[in-house]
């Protein structure tokens, strides 16, 4: 029954961003993102970009009621949607919706996340990421959506997972774009 619920939000989420040319990850790369999150099994996910909650909704559908998603979205009425969207789908997983730039939403996190997936402004990952980075748990997963059609904006970003040494980071390329996916070492 609450499969049924999850999957019947996901697609309404889906028409909704396509009659009105949202930004969604989708359903193809999507599934990149929902295998990484079931294998990783992630107990504290950090999220920065929710729009509508549709990522939110995907990774929260692979976990239990043991884990816990934050998401940070700047936009308050996308925020109030996100919240409406994730009650909805009645999902296991504990959900926040937190409002504001991910900017100064990060510095007051807890620490400890097992999970990161990027997907707001391309050009601000990298300071995202240095803002969170002593928030991670050795072995987590950063996941940077758009790391094709946007590896010009995210081009510090991506030279810093790459080359820093601080991470084991691969692309994944998907659905004419890609998804950058790091771990911490
Ligand atoms: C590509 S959409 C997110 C899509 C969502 N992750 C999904 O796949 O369903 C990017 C979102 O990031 C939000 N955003 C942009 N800059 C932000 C910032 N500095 N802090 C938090 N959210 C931000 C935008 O308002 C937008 O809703």
């Amino acid at each position: 029954m609450a499969s049924n619920k999850v999957d019947e939000v996901l697609r309404s989420l889906e028409r909704m961003a396509e009659c009105r040319y949202l930004p969604i990850i989708g359903p193809v790369r999507g599934k990149v993102l929902t295998d990484l999150v079931r294998r990783a099994k992630p107990r504290r996910v950090l999220e920065i970009g929710t729009l509508l909650g549709y990522s939110t909704i995907l990774m929260a559908k692979e976990l239990g009621s043991e884990a816990e998603i934050i998401t940070i979205e700047i936009d308050e009425d996308e925020a109030e949607l996100a919240k409406e969207n994730t009650r909805k789908a009645e999902v296991k997983p504990r959900i926040r919706v937190l409002v504001g730039d991910a900017l100064d939403v990060i510095p007051n996190l807890e620490e400890g996340f097992d999970l990161v997936f990027l997907d707001a402004a391309k050009s601000k990952y990298f300071e995202c990421l240095k803002l969170l980075e002593n928030k991670l748990n050795k072995g987590s997963l950063v996941v940077a959506d758009n790391a094709g059609i946007f590896a010009f904006s995210m081009r510090e970003y991506l030279d810093y997972v790459r080359n820093s040494g601080k991470y084991r980071s691969r692309f994944i390329e998907v659905d004419r774009d890609g998804i950058e996916v790091s771990i911490r070492l």
